[in-house]
């Protein structure tokens, strides 16, 4: 049984190490109590109705589910009242969400996947909420596109929260990883897994291998080398796992090691990847250095990537640093 710190208590503690002013740590304390309210959302399922799709789509082209639409607002009522922010901008809507007028405004700009994977919600598999915290550039406090446009190596914060078995939530200031796991009986989330930390070498993959045939060469050649196992090129062995839900997918390589790709590939020559930089790649990417792994797009850094659009998608390869660093080998030899 853990009795452990809560998050309340090691958000006021991180405050307290770093001088901080408490707008941050008011900020991560919003963000939490959305996604407790997701959580619970999420756990009642078809009780409250939430589950199945609605007739719109999103920005991507992809149906909405109702428990998209309802995580959104959640995320946005949580955050936009409490003056920490100067604007918001979310994977399910076009344009950035602006503060209104009756609340004050912040110096943060948050960023946000309110319900990650949710196709895997009327099949009761776990999802996910993902964030990213960036500055608001000095005097902004009507955010345009533009103001958010800024590389993951300038983000203050990441996290996400996972709804599996358990609640989980894990996050990053860019001093390490913890993670914490929500107490039903006492409504608070308390660390259970400090200072996660990705093994380096792994020998177990994950990617979605419908895709195959429209994969560029090096992603093949990875693929095939990994399947032929101990008598082929890596020497070893290779498992596999699929849950689409990237959620899902870096919480258990956080904790277990492996690689995840949804790399680049020739499916639709509009779209660089499937996975979106600014909601799911900058942030999964921040949490995975900090916790000793890394973050690629196969031929560079995630990080490093200079965002030209909003809703812009990338490459994705990332994990335990060895396996990145293998997959960044095949894609500089094709
Ligand atoms: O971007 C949403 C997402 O559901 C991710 O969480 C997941 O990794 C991926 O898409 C799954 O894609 P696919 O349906 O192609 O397997």
């Amino acid at each position: 049984m853990h009795k452990g710190e809560t998050l309340t208590q090691f958000i006021i503690e991180e405050q307290r190490r770093t001088h901080g002013s408490g707008d941050f740590s008011g900020l991560l304390a919003d963000i939490e109590t959305a996604c407790k309210r997701i959580s619970a959302a999420v756990n009642k399922g078809d009780l409250i109705g939430a589950l199945g799709a609605l007739e719109t789509e999103n920005v991507q082209g992809e149906t909405q589910k109702k428990l998209d639409i309802i995580s959104n607002d959640m995320m946005v009522e949580a955050m936009q009242w409490s003056g920490h922010l100067a604007g918001m901008a979310s994977e399910e809507l076009e344009d950035p969400i602006q503060i209104p007028e009756k609340y004050p405004k912040g110096k943060y700009l948050a960023l946000f996947d309110p319900l990650d994977g949710s196709s895997n919600t009327d099949v009761n598999i776990s999802v996910g909420t993902i964030f990213s915290i960036l500055h608001a550039p000095k005097g902004v406090t009507t955010p345009e596109v533009k103001d958010f446009l800024q590389p993951g190596t300038e983000q203050v914060c990441a996290g996400y929260a996972l709804y599996g078995p358990s609640t989980m939530f894990v996050y990053t200031t860019g001093h390490g990883v913890n993670g914490f796991t929500l107490d039903q009986d006492i409504g608070e989330f308390v660390l259970t897994h400090p200072n996660m930390t990705v093994p380096e070498d792994t020998g177990e993959f994950a990617i979605n291998t419908s895709n195959s045939r429209h994969w560029v060469a090096a992603t093949k050649q990875y693929i095939d080398d990994c399947l032929a196992g101990e008598t082929g090129p890596r020497g070893r062995n290779f498992n596999m796992r699929w849950v689409a839900s990237m959620v899902a997918e870096i919480h258990r390589i956080l904790n277990r090691g492996g690689i995840f790709l949804y790399p680049r590939d020739n499916k639709n020559p509009d779209m660089a990847g499937r996975l979106r930089l600014m909601y799911e790649a900058n942030p999964m990417a921040m949490i995975m250095e900090q916790a000793g792994g890394a973050a690629s797009t196969g031929t560079g850094r995630i990080m490093d990537v200079e965002p030209t659009e909003i809703h812009q998608r990338v490459g994705v390869v990332m994990g335990s640093k060895n396996e990145v660093a293998k997959v960044e080998e095949y894609y500089a030899a094709k």
